[in-house]
């Protein structure tokens, strides 16, 4: 193609662990954050971010978080949740992402990151951990099934799949059952320490299968700048 950048070929499998962390964290970004309430079987709780996390069915409600291991030994909240088949994602708002942060760093088992972050905790309605009820939302998980990713002795993470049984949202985000993005105000993660705000937000109408193709072929940025302007002010007249 006329006037392309020229791309690097890239196998990850010939990198160093850490340039593939790069590569994979600044590419796949932004990605939400997960706040993730555990707790072991006697009940000792435990509180961490984490940006491996989506959402990936609605019926039934269902997300993801990725948790990882050190040297083969599963984070504390990756073992709790196999314990107990248990969690709460948290969502991280603005005003939470420095105390949401601060849980991340690899505290001895002894230490309550709930103290740490100066957070409360609210009793969940259907699973034993906790919710932040300082967060704008929560969303109670049962695990649906765990993927392990590599083998036992190395670095890696693991996939856990979780049906969502209750959410919790604050009254002032809902717009009927709408999530109101200006009020959540959640944040992101992408590359290394860079994290980004959800306030920079557009609309796009979806098209429908009647519309003329040609502006569906690589649309120059004015186009898309056009696109994104017409469906503005679109939304605006309705
Ligand atoms: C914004 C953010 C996102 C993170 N995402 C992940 C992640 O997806 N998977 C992971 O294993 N660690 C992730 N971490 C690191 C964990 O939060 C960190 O290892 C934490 O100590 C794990 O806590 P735990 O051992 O109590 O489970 C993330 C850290 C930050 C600050």
């Amino acid at each position: 193609m006329d006037g392309a950048a020229r791309s690097l070929l890239i196998d990850p499998t010939m990198l160093e662990r850490r340039d593939v962390v790069d590569l994979v964290n600044g590419l796949v970004a932004p990605r939400p954050i997960a706040w993730v309430s555990s707790e072991d079987r006697s009940g000792v709780r435990n509180l961490a971010p984490f940006s491996f996390f989506n959402a990936f069915s609605t019926q039934p409600p269902t997300v993801a978080i990725g948790p990882g291991s050190r040297q083969g030994v599963n984070k504390d909240s990756l073992r709790n949740i196999r314990e107990t088949g248990e969690f709460v994602v948290n969502i991280v708002s603005y005003e939470l992402a420095v105390r949401a942060n601060q849980t991340s760093a690899e505290f001895p088992p002894d230490v309550d990151e709930w103290d740490v972050a100066g957070v409360t905790s609210a009793p969940s309605d259907d699973v034993g951990p906790a919710r932040v009820a300082e967060a704008p939302a929560s969303l109670e998980c049962r695990v649906h099934s765990i993927v392990d990713l590599g083998s036992d002795d190395t670095p890696t993470n693991s996939i856990v799949i979780a049906t969502v049984t209750r959410f919790h949202v604050r009254d002032d985000i809902l717009d009927g059952y709408r999530i109101r993005p200006e009020m959540l105000d959640a944040v992101a993660r992408m590359g290394r320490n860079l994290w980004c705000t959800t306030r920079d937000r557009f609309d796009l109408a979806r098209p429908s299968s009647a519309e003329p193709r040609e502006v569906r072929e690589s649309p120059p940025r004015s186009s898309v700048d056009g696109a994104i302007d017409r469906s503005v002010s679109q939304r605006q007249q309705a």
